[in-house]
């Protein structure tokens, strides 16, 4: 998955996290798809696992607090997508510990949240920043 310059929102620090988030998921995505064996490739699940639930809670905190910064009259809609997402982390991380480390449910996870990841950055993300151009250019006026 390649990032692309039109995923940018236009505020550095939010675009420099899209940005890692897209290289972590990428990554993933080819370590499960390698032909390595999986005892090889749990450590790098777990690292990822951990990595999502606390990298991407950091993120969402920050691109929330843009958006009340901007008045974003969508953020609470938007705060709904993001909470949704840290629980099913959540939920998948949990089940994968008591069901022991079991591949289908990464596989699963991984491809999830790859489209997630694209759908959310490109389109819901890409809202806020229409929004924030929109409000610039009234002020402008
Ligand atoms: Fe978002």
């Amino acid at each position: 998955m390649i990032w692309r310059e039109k995923y940018n929102v236009g505020v550095p620090e939010i675009d420099t996290q899209h940005e890692e988030l897209f290289a972590r998921v990428t990554a993933f995505v080819e370590t499960l798809r390698s032909d390595k064996e999986w005892s090889e490739k749990v450590s790098q699940v777990n690292e990822t696992l951990s990595f999502m639930k606390d990298y991407v809670v950091i993120h969402f905190q920050d691109e929330e607090a843009y958006q009340a910064e901007i008045g974003y009259p969508e953020a609470a809609a938007h705060k709904k997508v993001h909470n949704d997402m840290v629980a099913y982390v959540g939920t998948v991380s949990e089940q994968y510990e008591k069901t022991g480390y079991e591949e289908v449910l990464i596989q699963q996870f991984a491809g999830k949240l790859l489209a997630w990841l694209i759908n959310h950055v490109a389109a819901d993300d890409q809202k806020i920043a229409n929004y924030a151009r929109k409000k610039e250019a009234e002020q402008n006026e």
